[in-house]
């Protein structure tokens, strides 16, 4: 399915970054150093790879520094746009951390827009916190998964 149009984000006005959900604005350096080189998970992709995740997925929020515009932070969803979210590859650069971005990233996709209502899945190894500030509990029983394979 396509993905939906930009959407407008709300951000506290503020705030010294700023989140946008436009593809376009990304800046891939930044992505694809992080997640091929420092992300704990999955560094096994290339730059190839996420250029393709990321034009696979329902949405992908950018975070940007207010004055000099640089990319601070990444997140991504692949959703069916109606009922279930998979949230994916969230991170903000260690210089903006702690600063509220990383809230901000994932609330601008969970809680803002069509993934408001719907079911969302991740995976952490120990941002759990983080993400049951946002409603994400550990899944019960009628839950399966077969592991990636590569
Ligand atoms: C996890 C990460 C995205 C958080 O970004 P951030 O901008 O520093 O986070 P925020 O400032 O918005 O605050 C995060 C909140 O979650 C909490 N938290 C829980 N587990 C955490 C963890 N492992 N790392 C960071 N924060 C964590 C913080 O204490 C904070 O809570 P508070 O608001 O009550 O103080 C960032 O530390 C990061 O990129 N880490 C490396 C990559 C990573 O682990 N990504 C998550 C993969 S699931």
């Amino acid at each position: 399915m396509s993905p939906p149009e930009p959407m407008p984000i709300a951000c506290p006005p503020m705030s010294e970054h700023e989140i946008s959900d436009d593809p376009t604005r990304l800046d891939r350096a930044v992505v694809h150093g992080f997640l091929t080189t420092e992300a704990y998970w999955h560094r096994w992709r290339t730059p190839a790879d996420i250029d393709a995740q990321i034009a696979g997925s329902w949405r992908v929020v950018g975070a940007y520094d207010r004055v000099t515009g640089a990319q601070v932070g990444f997140a991504r969803a692949v959703s069916d746009g109606v009922a279930l979210g998979y949230l994916a590859d969230v991170f903000v650069v260690p210089a903006a951390r702690g600063r509220g971005v990383g809230k901000a990233l994932v609330r601008a996709l969970v809680e803002e827009g069509a993934g408001a209502g719907m079911r969302w899945l991740l995976h952490t190894a120990d941002a759990h916190d983080l993400y049951r500030s946002f409603g994400f509990q550990e899944p019960d029983a009628t839950y399966l998964e077969r592991p990636i394979r590569r």
